[in-house]
């Protein structure tokens, strides 16, 4: 059932948002991550879903309770998470990249528990990009679809959001300060950045990320605008 007073402004539409901090391994019990809680792609698909969109979440290593009426598919690495968006972003009418998605994977994975070896021995791992998965999708973008990339920046925010505006060929980039710990990752507020492909700019206000959840979904709403 639909919640009361939401506008339903995404109805027949199906929405693919991705959320946490993908995870990569070192060797069978280890692994590399960042610190993203997903609670800004939770609360991206709770809202979608609210609006009456469907809505399927890529969740990678949340520890968060499934909104309402979403269907989550749990996801571990950035390979994981790389197959999914494929198979699935061509039957969907938007990507909202909430994730943050490891930028590097070890070059090989051990494949016993890495042991120390000589008492006090510095340990050197040696790492490879990963593809940046935003990219890769939006590439093949339809103009019926509507690709909204993130960016977690600490300094020369605006410049750096644009540059990845463009260099990801996403119609929308939402910049987050992380520099800021009052707000962003494992924050329930945040303040965020909008920049469209179209030139269109909007900072929201510090609130909840339910707020600002809101507040992205209007703006690339092709119907809002
Ligand atoms: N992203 C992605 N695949 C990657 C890295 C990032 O799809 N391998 C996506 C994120 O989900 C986010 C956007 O790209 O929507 C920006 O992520 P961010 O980490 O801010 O930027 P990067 O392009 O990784 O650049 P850098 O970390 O060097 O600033
Ligand atoms: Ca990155």
């Amino acid at each position: 059932q639909q919640l009361q007073g939401k506008p339903q402004d995404w109805a027949g539409k199906h929405l693919l948002v991705t959320a946490g901090g993908t995870q990569e391994d070192l060797d069978p019990v280890r692994y590399l991550s960042n610190r993203s809680s997903g609670k800004m792609g939770y609360a991206l698909a709770n809202a979608a879903s609210q609006r009456g969109a469907q809505v399927t979440l890529l969740s990678a290593n949340v520890n968060l309770p499934i909104p309402t009426g979403v269907k989550v598919i749990p996801v571990r690495t950035a390979a994981d998470l790389k197959d999914q968006l494929q198979q699935l972003f061509p039957t969907m009418d938007g990507l909202l990249m909430a994730a943050a998605v490891s930028d590097f994977r070890p070059v090989q994975v051990a494949e016993h528990k890495l042991k120390k070896t000589a008492a006090g021995e510095e340990m050197t791992l040696r790492f490879q990009q990963n593809p940046d998965l935003l990219k890769l999708v939006a590439a093949h973008k339809r103009p019926d679809q509507v690709v909204v990339g993130f960016a977690a920046e600490t300094h020369d925010w605006r410049q750096n959001a644009l540059h990845k505006l463009a260099a990801k060929q996403a119609d929308y980039i939402v910049l987050n300060d992380v520099s800021n710990p009052a707000i962003g990752f494992n924050s329930d507020d945040n303040q965020v950045t909008i920049f469209g492909a179209d030139g269109f700019q909007e900072q929201t206000p510090i609130e909840t990320k339910a707020a600002i959840a809101d507040h992205i979904l209007t703006v690339i709403n092709p119907k809002d605008r």
